[in-house]
């Protein structure tokens, strides 16, 4: 269905935390992410060639989002645009922040180009624009940056959005320098060629910790779910994704009163996530984490 073709095409989409399951999402096993009140906007303008702005900057021609972009634009048949846009998360350390700006700019493109699209054909773009910074991202990232609410996602099929029984308040933390999720995905996979036995034995064990969580979230056990974070950051830890960072913010977020803490997304640095029982508890957590000298902040997800 065509529509009016307007002058300037807007789109937004938030940002994530993974409460359990990252990496073994890869390999098929479910993972559940949380999507984020804080995200990413693009505004698109038709333009004579392709012009990127991140915030006021104007982002040279050899800078990945470029390439990005124009697989967005391939897929959905777009003209060149000056696409400018705008972040309101920490950048690469695991809150989804490239996904967010990936379905952010495809919305955008869209919604210039004055036809209907389809969730589906914004979910392609999306993951076009994911590949070229993740090599072959499960797409958990981009179905948190499209969707609200806390979400259940096993790769290649549609996510399951989770009825929950309770708001959940969390409280995020940069807790060491980011590092490349595809270094972090090569270091897991370089693990499961050199003993699959037991990365088997740890995907079951991470996918009924996921199974379990799912039915605390939906029973409204907050308590259990965060003791279920903390056995997920055991496995993750063994996989050689946390640091001295992540275990000293995780540490301190517990003793601070949250009910579970782990890190986030690909690990190796980057951020954690720790479950709280509620909004004094989260923002008493993020105290704690601030006192470390630590970026932090609380957000709730709504129930
Ligand atoms: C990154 O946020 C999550 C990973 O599991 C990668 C992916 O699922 O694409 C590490």
């Amino acid at each position: 269905m065509m529509r009016e073709v307007f002058e300037e095409g807007r789109g937004h989409a938030s940002g994530k935390v993974i409460l359990l399951g990252e990496h073994a999402v890869v390999y098929g096993t479910p993972a559940i992410a949380a999507s984020l009140a804080h995200g990413a906007r693009a505004v698109a303008r038709r333009s004579e060639t392709n012009r990127l702005f991140l915030g006021n900057k104007e982002l040279p021609q050899d800078d990945p989002l470029h390439p990005a972009l124009e697989r967005i634009r391939t897929v959905l048949g777009a003209p060149p645009v000056e696409l400018r846009l705008e972040l309101d998360l920490p950048p690469g350390c695991g809150l989804g922040a490239s996904a967010a700006l990936g379905v952010a700019s495809a919305r955008a493109l869209a919604d210039l180009s004055g036809q209907s699209t389809s969730q589906r054909r914004i979910s392609e773009a999306a993951d076009a624009w994911e590949k070229v910074f993740h090599g072959t991202p499960s797409g958990v990232d981009r179905s948190a940056a499209q969707e609200n609410g806390v979400l259940r996602f096993v790769r290649g099929q549609e996510p399951e959005k989770l009825v929950l029984r309770r708001s959940l308040f969390l409280t995020v933390a940069v807790a060491s320098p980011a590092a490349s999720t595809r270094d972090m995905i090569d270091n897991v996979a370089r693990l499961r060629s050199a003993n699959p036995d037991q990365f088997d034995k740890n995907l079951e064990a991470i996918r009924s910790l996921v199974d379990n969580a799912t039915a605390c979230l939906r029973s409204g056990d907050i308590r259990s779910t965060g003791r279920l974070m903390d056995l997920c950051q055991m496995i993750l830890s063994g996989w050689m994704l946390s640091t001295e960072g992540i275990e000293l913010a995780c540490a301190k977020a517990r003793e601070a009163g949250a009910l579970g803490a782990k890190l986030t997304g690909a690990g190796g640095g980057g951020c954690i996530v720790a479950l709280c029982e509620n909004d004094a508890m989260s923002r008493h957590v993020q105290d704690a984490l601030l006192d470390l000298g630590l970026e932090a902040f609380a957000t709730r997800v709504p129930q």
